[in-house]
């Protein structure tokens, strides 16, 4: 049966209009005024936004980590998401043993099963070889067209300034975007040898081993390695405010350059990491100053970062403790792991479900930016700039009918119990939230209804991904 959404206010990045929706199937089929509802289930969408299922293109879900993994996988991930608003995701597939078609096809054969939400998947770039030299521009072919190398990790994921000028040269002309984790890996690790050898091993090292200034010219050489090998860049993981001048230099330079923050950066700061539960704050690149944190919203209100991510990459507080999960006993070794020494806590923190819910509240709610523009950093530029546009990004016809029915009046407590996060913390606890998803659709199909889960494993699906769009 057809489903018609009535009565709603469609916000898309462009413009906010009262309209009803017909569904059919997965697609939306017509977008009007008063649209006749014979034969349509009606869903009222009275005092409702509705808006394009977020996209978050930069999440990890199972990523092995020291000795354990993230305790998020495509089934626990996507629920999560879908219950924030999000419905597709952008994983990484790590380059372990064999050629890079190998790795996909076992990323796929892990995630493709479980995934709750439509994915797709970057390829990491973490060696270079002749092997991986003449299969990068095959990757389109596997609907893969984005790339990710590092500049720090030395020895583990890092390569070397002339594999990335390669890797990009390659990937500039194989329609594939180069995502860059800019850090400088070799001054990391002389400063965590020094911290080690003084025994400062609490949380708060692990920002203070990692300054704010290997990033922003880590971000610049990213960008002049891209303009010599005629390849766009998109800046991963934003955090500093001098990495988003660096954006802004390029970009007025006429580069194709472009970047991503995300919501940790915006809300807190590297006093948490000082926090008796510090470790809860640990990711990297890490927390920073206040001014930074204005700096990067200037960003994303002014147009220079183009998209709001998550890096959502969690894992338990307390690993050694059970968590109730769909009824289940589930316990993760988690952050406990560096309890004493943050080079053994794992790097990373939970947001995939939080980042609409807490952006809207500051952003929208707050008087700061648009329902549009939320839309626009949320939604629809991750999924021109990675391939996925117009089937997910917008309410058009035609376009996948995923959706967020949005309360903007809906005020909740947030925290562990409302995110879904498989995980024992949620960094937003007790925070007063104002706007809220109360239906969401994927491909047509409500998967979340007022706090109840409609979904399943396996119902998303792998997206190939085109070539993306320069914003
Ligand atoms: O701490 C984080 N962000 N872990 C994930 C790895 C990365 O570099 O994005
Ligand atoms: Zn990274
Ligand atoms: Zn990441």
């Amino acid at each position: 049966m057809k489903r018609l959404i009535k009565n709603g206010t469609i916000v898309t990045a462009q413009k906010t209009y009262k309209a009803d929706i017909l569904i059919d199937g997965e697609k939306i089929a017509w977008i009007g005024v008063d649209l006749p509802s014979e034969d349509c289930e009606v869903i009222d969408a009275t005092n409702l936004l509705v808006l394009p299922g977020g996209v978050d293109p930069h999440v990890h879900l199972e990523l092995p980590m020291f000795s354990t993994v993230s305790s998020d996988d495509h089934y626990t991930g996507g629920k999560a998401a879908a219950f924030g608003g999000t419905t597709t995701m952008i994983d990484f597939v790590s380059l372990e043993k064999g050629s890079l078609e190998d790795n996909i096809v076992r990323h796929r054969a892990m995630a493709d099963p479980k995934t709750s939400i439509d994915y797709s998947a970057h390829m990491n770039i973490t060696r270079f070889d002749d092997a991986v030299e003449s299969q990068l521009k095959d990757l389109p072919g596997f609907g893969i067209t984005s790339v990710k190398v590092f500049t720090a990790y030395n020895g583990r994921l890092r390569l070397d300034d002339g594999n990335i000028f390669k890797v990009m040269r390659i990937g500039g002309k194989a329609g594939l975007l180069t995502m860059v984790h800019a850090e400088n890996g070799d001054i990391i690790d002389l400063l965590v040898s020094e911290a080690l050898s003084a025994e400062h091993k609490e949380p708060i090292w692990h920002a203070r081993t990692r300054p704010a200034w290997g990033e922003v010219e880590a971000s610049l050489r990213a960008f002049a390695i891209g303009a010599q090998a005629d390849s766009p860049v998109y800046l991963v993981h934003m955090n500093v405010a001098e990495e988003v001048d660096q954006l802004a230099y390029a970009r007025s330079k006429g580069l194709p350059a472009m970047g991503e923050t995300c919501p940790q950066y915006l809300f807190f700061t590297e006093d948490d990491l000082k926090r008796p539960d510090g470790a809860k704050w640990i990711c990297s690149p890490p927390l920073r100053k206040a001014q930074d944190q204005q700096g990067l919203l200037n960003g994303l209100e002014n147009g220079t970062i183009q998209v709001l991510s998550t890096d959502h990459c969690p894992f338990f507080y307390d690993g050694t403790k059970s968590i109730l999960y769909e009824g289940e006993p589930v316990r993760i070794p988690g952050k406990e792991l560096g309890m004493g020494d943050f080079t053994k806590i794992p790097n990373g923190l939970p947001g995939l479900g939080d980042r609409l819910v807490v952006f809207w509240n500051h952003a929208v709610s707050g008087g700061m930016m648009t329902p549009n523009q939320f839309v626009e950093l949320t939604s629809t530029n991750p999924a021109k700039i990675f391939g996925l546009y117009p089937q997910k990004g917008c309410v058009e016809v035609g376009s996948d009918a995923d959706l967020a029915l949005w309360d903007p009046k809906r005020e909740v407590t947030y925290g562990v119990a409302q995110a879904q996060h498989r995980t024992d913390y949620n960094l937003y606890e007790g925070w007063k939230l104002r706007g809220y998803p109360v239906q969401v659709l994927l491909r047509g199909k409500t998967i979340v209804r007022n706090g109840e889960w409609f979904g399943s494993a396996g119902q998303g699906r792998f997206l190939y991904r085109k070539t993306g769009e320069i914003l």
